[in-house]
């Protein structure tokens, strides 16, 4: 078998998100026909490119996606629509897996039913929970220590039985800390729980004082340490992982720069990028944070070819700011 080429007929489960909106724009510019299915409770309608078809609804709502599956034709699937905050996790864990395993165990069988055989997965660095290594290989201890990771990993460990049993090929990408923009699409979410778009409201004047979750972490400064990487590089690995996923069976990478950077270190680089003073506050330590993620990127750049062109915390900084200083209210109009 061999690569798929020429334009794909391409399903993305939350691609009105901020990473699903920018795997849209990239699969458009790369000539791909896209179909987004989102709820739009996270993700902003305006979010979705023009040339892109938008269908509103759940991945929970197995009739709506059965007439997805009965009246497209599809070559692959790219599944990123989920629930992705770590804290509320840690309050309501039973909301995240059913959105999360439930919702996607319901495309799973979808998909097999119909035939439709490829799917890039949305994974996440939160599976791997709370290790002590300085670079996080893929076969590192999976010990989530969030409910979040946990429906993460739940989700890859289906999608080896389903490969198992039904020949589903799949290739999970776990992400790092997905940040940047381009210039079309930016970070909006409500509420805002992310380090650069949270910084870069005080930088704005839309918030007085970032607080800082956490400062007796065991790394050098005491904040956590975390691997920023572009969300058009977060993109371009979806496109290499939707060339080769009929070919590769089931496999799974980390998307990570190989760079942690102390939220700290976020902070002063944000200061640099910005010129503006950003005044912080520390705070107790988020629950469910853990002290360090940093991922090596080794097997996604020997497999995919992926080698991520954001090589610089403060460059990943800059493309924010700039979204968010032609954006400073996000997607509303
Ligand atoms: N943080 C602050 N102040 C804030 C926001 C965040 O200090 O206002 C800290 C957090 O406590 C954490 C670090 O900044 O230590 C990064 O926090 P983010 O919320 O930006 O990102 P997380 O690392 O918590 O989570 C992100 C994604 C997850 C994914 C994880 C993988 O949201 O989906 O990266 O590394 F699992």
């Amino acid at each position: 078998m061999t690569e798929q080429r020429g334009a794909l007929d391409v399903l993305v489960t939350g691609g009105a998100g901020y990473i699903g909106s920018v795997v849209t724009e990239q699969l458009l510019e790369a000539g791909h026909n896209v179909l987004v299915f989102d709820n739009l409770s996270e993700g902003h309608g305006v979010a979705v490119s023009p040339e892109a078809k938008l269908i509103v609804g759940d991945i929970l709502d197995r009739k709506a996606l059965h007439t997805i599956f009965a009246s497209n034709h599809f070559d692959v699937v790219v599944h990123l629509a989920a629930e992705t905050v770590v804290a509320r996790s840690m309050r309501d864990p039973r909301r995240i897996l059913r959105t999360n395993v439930v919702g996607g165990l319901n495309l799973l069988e979808e998909m097999v039913d119909v035939g439709v055989l490829n799917l890039v997965f949305s994974s996440s660095a939160a599976i791997y929970g709370e290790l002590t290594r300085d670079q996080i290989a893929e076969d590192d201890p999976h010990e989530p220590v969030n409910p979040y990771g946990q429906s993460k990993l739940m989700t890859e460990q289906m999608l080896a039985w389903f490969h198992r049993a039904y020949h589903l090929n799949s290739v999970s990408l776990r992400y790092f800390n997905a940040a940047g923009a381009t210039r079309a699409h930016g970070e909006d979410h409500q509420p805002e729980t992310h380090i650069i778009p949270n910084i870069l409201k005080v930088a704005l004047g839309k918030d007085s004082i970032v607080p800082i979750f956490g400062t007796d972490f065991p790394t050098p400064d005491g904040t956590a340490l975390r691997d920023y990487v572009h969300v058009a590089d977060i993109a371009d690995a979806h496109l290499r992982a939707i060339a080769k996923v009929n070919v590769l069976g089931c496999r799974s990478y980390n998307l990570g720069s190989g760079h942690g950077y102390s939220v700290q270190e976020v902070v002063d680089a944000a200061r640099f990028v910005t010129k503006k003073p950003i005044i912080s506050e520390a705070h107790d330590r988020r629950p469910g944070d853990p002290a360090a993620l940093v991922a090596s990127n080794a097997l996604a750049k020997q497999e995919l070819g992926w080698d991520p062109s954001f090589t610089t915390l403060e460059s990943i900084v800059e493309s924010a700011w700039d979204w968010h200083r032609h954006h400073p209210d996000g997607y509303s109009l």
